[in-house]
């Protein structure tokens, strides 16, 4: 109902839902969050959500990450105040998304598990997403 709604077709060929082809949601008046395996339709808020497009980082989103004992740390020097601030970093390899939210006030890093080749992402709530390919471990 909601894709009639809108007037757009959803139409996925990803039913074996690859998770390297997830699709992130975020609702710009509240800060939902929604990963999706494939394109869908998702409202919020009263706003019918369009997937976010992930850019490659510019010089003020440029994302740092090192492998250790299994994990990445990652980190962005980035403003982590209540009008910008990262909202979330995630992994995505071809199985596992791993998303771990972020808040203002809080350190603009994490750690996330190294498991396989994939994507990993970092969300902006003013700039939007951003994504690098995972490092070799
Ligand atoms: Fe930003």
């Amino acid at each position: 109902m909601p894709e009639l709604i809108s007037g757009t077709a959803v139409t996925n060929r990803n039913r074996t839902a690859n998770m390297l082809k997830t699709q992130w949601y975020v609702c710009p008046l509240c800060g939902n969050v929604i990963s999706a395996a494939g394109e869908g339709a998702f409202h919020c808020c009263g706003i019918a959500l369009p997937p976010l497009v992930p850019e490659e980082p510019d010089d003020s989103h440029t994302i740092s990450v090192e492998c250790m004992d299994g994990e990445y740390f990652v980190r962005m020097e980035h403003p982590m105040t209540k009008s910008h601030y990262l909202s979330f970093f995630a992994a995505v390899t071809s199985e596992r998304v791993t998303l771990v939210k972020l808040y203002p006030e809080q350190e603009p890093e994490t750690r996330l598990p190294a498991r396989g080749r994939g994507w990993l992402y970092a969300c902006c709530n003013r700039h939007g997403l951003f994504r690098i390919p995972l490092p070799k471990r």
